[in-house]
């Protein structure tokens, strides 16, 4: 089935992105960084619970000490990030978070913090930023670098800034549509 290639905003965003992993030094612009954060505010969430903590870590010093030491050796490129944003879930009810996915088995905090997440992507694009998502960091480093409060989790990491003209992404595998689509 072919798909259209009508200019959509939206699509032509989504088409657009890749995960960027050398960024220029320079800084994102703090009205930027609140676009991103406002992006990610007007998320849905299962049952509305926003239960949605972003920490913005612009510190020279504290994006050197996370990069060098939390982030593993994969994630070595993350020290040309001008910023990174560290997306944290809250358990806020006993009743729809703990309650609703121990019934459901969904861990819908967690799902609601990644639809955040990438809102917060798409909307770096759209403002001529790039992004990589980091799933693969030290919890427990960030936790005391950042001083992270109890009751919130990290569930990734966005490194965000301008690109590098040197970075050529890495070609972009995708499964066919056949592959992942039935429709009945
Ligand atoms: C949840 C998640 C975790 C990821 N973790 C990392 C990571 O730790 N390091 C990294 O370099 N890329 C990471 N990525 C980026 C993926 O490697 C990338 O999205 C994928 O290869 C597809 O490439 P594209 O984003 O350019 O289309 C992650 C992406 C997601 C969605």
């Amino acid at each position: 089935m072919p798909v259209s290639n009508d200019k959509n905003l939206v699509f032509e965003i989504i088409k657009k992105r890749r995960s960027v992993r050398k960024f220029k030094n320079i800084p994102v612009e703090d009205e930027k960084i609140l676009k991103l954060i406002e992006a990610a505010r007007l998320a849905p969430s299962a049952t509305n619970r926003q239960p949605w903590r972003f920490i913005v870590v612009k510190s020279k010093e504290l994006l050197l000490e996370i990069s060098s030491s939390a982030l593993g050796i994969i994630n070595t490129w993350a020290k040309s990030a001008p910023l990174l944003i560290v997306c944290c879930a809250v358990k806020k009810s006993l009743l729809t978070h703990y309650m609703g996915e121990r019934l459901s088995r969904i861990p819908y905090h967690i799902m609601d913090v990644a639809i955040a997440a990438e809102h917060i992507v798409l909307e770096a694009e759209e403002l001529g930023l790039s992004s990589c998502w980091i799933g693969w960091f030290s919890e427990k480093k960030i936790r005391k670098i950042l001083d992270i409060p109890p009751g919130w989790k990290i569930v990734a990491i966005l490194a965000v800034g301008y690109k590098d003209e040197s970075y050529t992404p890495k070609p972009q595998k995708r499964l066919p549509l056949k592959d992942i689509l039935i429709i009945k």
